[in-house]
């Protein structure tokens, strides 16, 4: 490593890009690898023509090349930091996991798209994040297009999301008519379309171009100033500490796919987003990252989907410490070691390079089985768990049985580990124990069949019963099981704790005007 351990941490900025499907994040995500010299050519990685990008895309741009890009993190340098973006699938791969990559990060980027504003997958995923309490930092995207009115946008993150915010720049027109960015926070317009030498014209102490320019008579030009005038004297502030806590999110506009304000934003960005964080444990001891012990937590186990390899790789985010290749780590969750030689698999194609790592950083474990989500990893003598990962209201249901009604041990066997391992949650019926599975996104349906097939050999038969509102419930001993019917099935989760399945929130209100009493609700 070329600095002193505790600058390589301190260089390391770690976050995840947020946002409804088709925002913009795989468009963004290419630029932020161009400018970090990870890929050479922004433009080349193409959509398929559907438009969607599966997680298995980003091995492509690897393949090509041959960068340690991965379909879970990227890393590359830019500015003396050290970035790690944790991808979040969307579109079909959306899942618990994806929930859970936000565990792991210091940061958010929340993608918009302005012609769309804030879509429900944005708003579930800010969700996650806000209860965290991380920074989050928003970029409103495709401003090259005829989108909602800036200050509109703006509204709509106040409103919808409860998060106040600051402009750091402002869009001057949109779409064909888009001709720059009033940059509040360098104090300078950065033009588009225009050579990199005179791309910035100075602003000055009035907020107006310091030199005569043509874009001063355009009425663009002057709804820009005017606006930007109304939220220097109505709007909130500026305020470092407030972006810290989650409280106050930076708004960036610009145009991923035309490439401009990217880069602006990325240095804007990595001057204000945290460096590795520390983390509590579950007797409320603070971890620092600076500490010398290795320590960090599994976020993330990924079957390979091969059937001929049955290995799994379990995501670490390195708390604390450093972590050397060949090291011994402990899991005190069942008191076992494990010496991370050829056990250990990154995933870069370029192994030197990670090697080593440092806190903040993500590494890949080869897995045989060992592992579960939540567990924690310590390479010294200290003995502590981090918090537990949150468990997150599954929104999608299965009534699931075995084909073969011969194979009920290998199915309630193969059941119990993939839900101990996190890959689904189960519910269980409360007289006929009939298995209902949850989810937050399909493929985590798909994934189990797969498993289930492929590793306990046995074939399932889903049933599917839709999309239903879960609650729990805080006063369980008044529940009658006369209050379930139709609309509302009663439950029982994993740990025995009752459970209302609404057909939908109608049924969720209605429930709640005749039975006031009955106190509901919800995970994350
Ligand atoms: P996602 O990962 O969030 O799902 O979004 P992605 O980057 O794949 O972008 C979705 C679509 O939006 C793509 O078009 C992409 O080119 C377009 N897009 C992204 N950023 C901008 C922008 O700043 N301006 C405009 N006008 N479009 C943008 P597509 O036609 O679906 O795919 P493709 O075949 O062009 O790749």
């Amino acid at each position: 490593m070329d600095k002193p351990i505790n600058e390589e941490i301190a260089a390391r900025r770690t976050f995840a890009i947020i946002s409804h499907p088709d925002a913009g994040k795989t468009t963004i995500t290419e630029k932020l690898l161009y400018f970090g010299g990870a890929i050479r050519d922004a433009g080349t990685v193409k959509g398929k023509k559907s438009g969607k990008y599966a997680t298995s895309d980003w091995m492509e741009i690897e393949k090509q090349r041959g960068i340690s890009v991965t379909s879970s993190v990227m890393q590359f340098d830019y500015d003396g930091k050290r970035v790690n973006i944790l991808d979040t699938p969307g579109h079909e791969d959306f899942s618990e996991d994806t929930y859970r990559t936000l565990m792991a990060v210091d940061a958010a980027v929340m993608m918009i798209d302005s012609a769309k504003g804030i879509e429900p997958q944005t708003l579930k995923l800010f969700k996650v994040c806000s209860m965290r309490g991380i920074p989050i930092f928003t970029f409103i995207n495709k401003m090259d297009r005829q989108g909602k009115e800036p200050l509109e946008l703006m509204a709509e993150l106040e409103e919808v999301l409860g998060i106040q915010s600051y402009a750091m720049n402002y869009p001057i027109g949109m779409g064909k008519e888009f001709i720059g960015l009033y940059d509040r926070f360098n104090n300078r317009i950065e033009q588009v379309r225009v050579e990199e030498d005179k791309r910035f014209l100075k602003l000055n102490d009035e907020g107006e171009l310091a030199e005569p320019h043509p874009m001063t008579v355009t009425s663009y030009y002057q709804q820009a100033v005017e606006d930007v005038l109304l939220l220097n004297e109505a709007g909130n502030e500026f305020d470092e500490e407030r972006i810290a806590k989650g409280e106050l999110t930076p708004v960036f506009f610009g145009s991923a796919l035309t490439n401009f304000g990217v880069q602006t934003f990325l240095e804007t960005f990595l001057q204000f987003s945290p460096p590795p964080q520390p983390r509590i444990t579950k007797d409320e001891t603070v971890i620092n990252p600076y500490s010398e012990e290795f320590s960090g937590f599994i976020f993330k186990i990924q079957a390979n989907m091969n059937p001929a390899h049955r290995d799994r790789i379990a995501f670490v985010r390195i708390v604390s410490g450093e972590f050397e290749r060949g090291m011994t780590v402990r899991v005190p969750r069942i008191s076992k070691t494990f010496k991370l030689t050829q056990t250990t698999q990154f995933l870069a194609d370029d192994r030197e390079t990670v090697d080593e790592a440092v806190a903040g950083d993500i590494i890949g474990l080869y897995d045989t089985g060992n592992y579960q989500i939540g567990d924690t990893v310590i390479g010294g003598k200290s003995n502590f768990q981090f918090d537990a990962l949150p468990v997150f209201t599954p929104e999608l249901f299965v009534r699931v049985t075995a084909k073969n009604v011969m194979k009920s041990k290998h199915f309630h066997k193969g059941i119990l580990q993939l839900v101990q391992e996190g890959a689904i949650q189960y519910y269980r019926t409360l007289h006929t124990e009939e298995v209902i599975l949850g989810a937050v996104g399909q493929l985590q349906f798909e994934v189990f069949e797969h498993r289930m097939k492929n590793e306990y050999n046995v074939e399932v038969r889903m049933e599917h019963i839709g999309s239903k509102v879960a609650r729990w419930i805080e006063n369980e001993e008044d529940v009658k099981e006369a209050m379930a019917g139709q609309r509302a099935m009663l439950v029982k989760d994993r740990h025995d704790n009752l459970v209302f399945l609404f057909e939908n929130e109608f049924a969720m209100r209605w429930f709640h005007d005749k039975y006031p009493e009955i106190q509901l609700y919800s995970l994350l």
